[in-house]
């Protein structure tokens, strides 16, 4: 299965920082957010991963991540010229997709927590499109689905006016390869991008969307304003303070995962400036 990251977008609620780069590399707490979305991936075990954003941000992604080696992944880049919608990205990955399946994941989406649930549905997926439903209080900001008693998806809408469910629609989706044709054939929406939730609703029409719930331990945050960013960066600043352990250190899970082995690490670690960052991975015990 190929990987996306969607890291461009307009970034206007960010405005003045989003005019020097996309809000993707915003600090959460000790890293910038981009990693926690990679690091998504990468538990799922996904090596070949393709970072869309804008042309004046894709230089500062190939200064972090390079080709993706020093991790055991293999990372491209690709500009998207306007924010015209998230489903461009299968438009604009159709050559690196090939003839594989994909999961595309939004740079500022952010999972924590018992991930259970995401494990299985990668493992099992085969065909049609898995995603995913999350309790929340506001759903007029998300897409939303729809369900029956039998837990059977009626309906998915983007941002409506009248939610019919409290269950949004995260960032992390998993297609099979039609995806690809499915984004080409689509229509602008009102606000003129290419939806997500479009493509969702090709899949539900022809009876192969799953929609999986993820329970309340789980938390998913999406960080589009700066009190949302501030709130990430508290979160995680208390959760890795009170454990002594880092969330979405992608040099950590590049080793828990075998991408690499110890002494690739190593010698990674000793590459690294000193630093707290580094600091911690030269003391990491992987139980
Ligand atoms: O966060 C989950 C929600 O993401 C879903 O529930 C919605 O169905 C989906 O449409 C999307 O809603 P948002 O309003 O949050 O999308 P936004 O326009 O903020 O874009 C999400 C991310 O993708 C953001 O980091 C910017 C990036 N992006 C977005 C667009 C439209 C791009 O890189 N290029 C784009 O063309």
């Amino acid at each position: 299965m190929k990987g996306i990251i969607l890291a461009g977008g307009a970034g206007s609620r960010l405005y003045p920082t989003t005019k020097v780069y996309s809000k993707q590399l915003a600090l959460i707490y000790d890293k910038p957010l981009i990693y926690y979305p990679l690091s998504t991936l990468m538990l799922g075990g996904v090596r070949d991963v393709l970072i869309i954003s804008n042309e004046e941000t894709i230089p500062h992604y190939r200064n972090l991540f390079g080709d993706g080696s020093h991790i055991g992944m293999s990372i491209d880049y690709a500009v998207q010229d306007a924010p015209n919608g998230i489903a461009e990205a299968f438009i604009i990955g159709a050559d690196f997709i090939g003839d594989d399946s994909a999961m595309l994941i939004l740079g500022d989406n952010i999972f924590f927590g018992n991930m259970e649930f995401y494990y299985d549905a990668v493992e099992s997926f085969q065909h049609g499109a898995t995603i995913f439903g999350y309790r929340v209080q506001d759903p007029e900001r998300y897409g939303i689905v729809e369900f029956d008693k039998a837990g059977k998806v009626l309906s998915i809408e983007e941002k409506p006016s009248k939610p019919k469910s409290n269950y949004a629609v995260p960032g992390v989706y998993l297609y099979d390869n039609r995806v690809v044709e499915i984004a080409k054939n689509l229509e602008p929406s009102a606000r003129g991008e290419l939806e997500i939730t479009d493509v969702n609703r090709v899949y539900l029409e022809k009876g192969e969307l799953t929609v999986e719930i993820i329970n309340r331990g789980v938390a998913w945050l999406d960080t589009g304003t700066p009190e949302a960013l501030l709130a990430a960066s508290n979160f995680f600043g208390v959760i890795e303070e009170r454990q002594g352990l880092k969330v979405a250190c992608v040099e950590e899970i590049a080793l828990y995962k075998k991408f690499i082995t110890r002494a690739q690490f190593d010698e990674l670690v000793a590459s690294m400036p000193k630093s707290a960052y580094r600091d911690y991975l030269e003391k990491l015990e992987l139980e």
